[in-house]
């Protein structure tokens, strides 16, 4: 067990300086060696950003706006996250999107320095979902609660400091954000905020769309802002992660489809997390010039 790393199980490894799953380290050579495809879609996000929601709005938007062709299966079925290994029964990221034919989306949660090297040298377009700080902490916080894989997050305080300090699964979200940021100056990124979806998602599905060269009439684009609407995704089995077993995820103790906002953190924090946590936003950002929205 890593002494500098939260949680009573060694669940959590650094890779190359990253906390990372253990079975995701475990099979670190085989996940940097991923072969991508030049036409592969990859989505990338630290975890809890809304991941689902872009992964679902792509997929409907690869299919040309046909709903019930991507409500076949579960939204991790259709764009396999790539570093994720599961133990028996086996799931194996890499393995499922090899599988897959092209043209493929995919999904990874790595910081842009540890994506493996093909996914550069091929100039795969990319999507970079970002949501502020403080609303990831607490959505991050209560996956942890209710995800059976991941360590338990105890008590909110505790928790808030191991997530500002990088020591949760994934790393520093400073690091991730600036890091990807800084990607998209030399690389075909469509870097994206989860508060300006939540603004006008119309809008964020038009940039969406251009970006995957796809033209969207307008009936189809309302069809897709309908479909992707939270109060839609909370109740569609096929993104809501109702398919994975109870024991693997306690959607009773907190659902995957929570509360879908910007602002949520004010139940959370106290005014001196806030804060605080405001002032290294400051420090942590400002060579970046990234800024965020904590409220609309
Ligand atoms: P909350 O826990 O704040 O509700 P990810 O898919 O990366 O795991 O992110 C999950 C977060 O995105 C959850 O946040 C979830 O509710 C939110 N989310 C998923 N679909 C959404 C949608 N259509 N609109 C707004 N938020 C959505």
């Amino acid at each position: 067990m890593d002494p500098e790393l939260p949680g009573d199980e060694s669940w959590l490894v650094k890779t190359e300086g990253v906390p990372l799953p253990r079975q995701t380290t475990e099979k670190w050579d085989q996940i940097s060696a991923f072969q991508a495809r030049p036409d592969d879609l990859l989505i990338c996000t630290f975890p809890k950003s809304g991941t689902s929601w872009i992964q679902e709005i792509v997929d409907i938007i690869l299919h040309g706006g046909d709903l019930q062709k991507c409500d076949q299966l579960p939204i991790y079925e259709r764009s396999p996250f790539i570093e994720l290994f599961l133990p028996k029964p086996v799931v194996s990221g890499v393995d499922e999107a090899e599988a897959m034919p092209s043209p493929r989306v995919l999904k990874t949660h790595l910081p842009a320095p540890l994506l493996p090297p093909s996914f550069w040298k091929q100039n795969c377009k990319m999507i970079y979902l970002a949501r502020n700080v403080k609303d990831n902490a607490v959505s991050t916080f209560n996956f942890h609660r209710m995800n059976k894989l991941l360590p338990n997050p105890g008590d909110w305080n505790n928790f808030l400091e191991d997530f500002i300090a990088g020591r949760c699964w994934y790393g520093s979200w400073f690091d991730h954000v600036c890091g990807w940021w800084e990607a998209k100056n030399h690389h075909p990124i469509l870097y994206l905020f989860y508060e300006d979806m939540k603004e006008d998602l119309a809008r964020e599905i038009k940039k969406v769309a251009q970006f995957m060269d796809v033209e969207l009439p307008e009936p189809v684009l309302n069809r897709i802002v309908k479909h992707t609407k939270f109060e839609s995704m909370k109740v569609n089995p096929a993104v809501n992660y109702t398919t994975v077993p109870d024991c693997l995820m306690d959607q009773t103790i907190s659902p995957f489809m929570r509360k879908g906002i910007v602002g949520d953190w004010k139940e959370h924090f106290t005014v001196a997390q806030s804060e605080r946590l405001d002032e290294i936003c400051t420090q942590l950002l400002k060579e970046s010039g990234l800024t965020f929205r904590t409220e609309l």
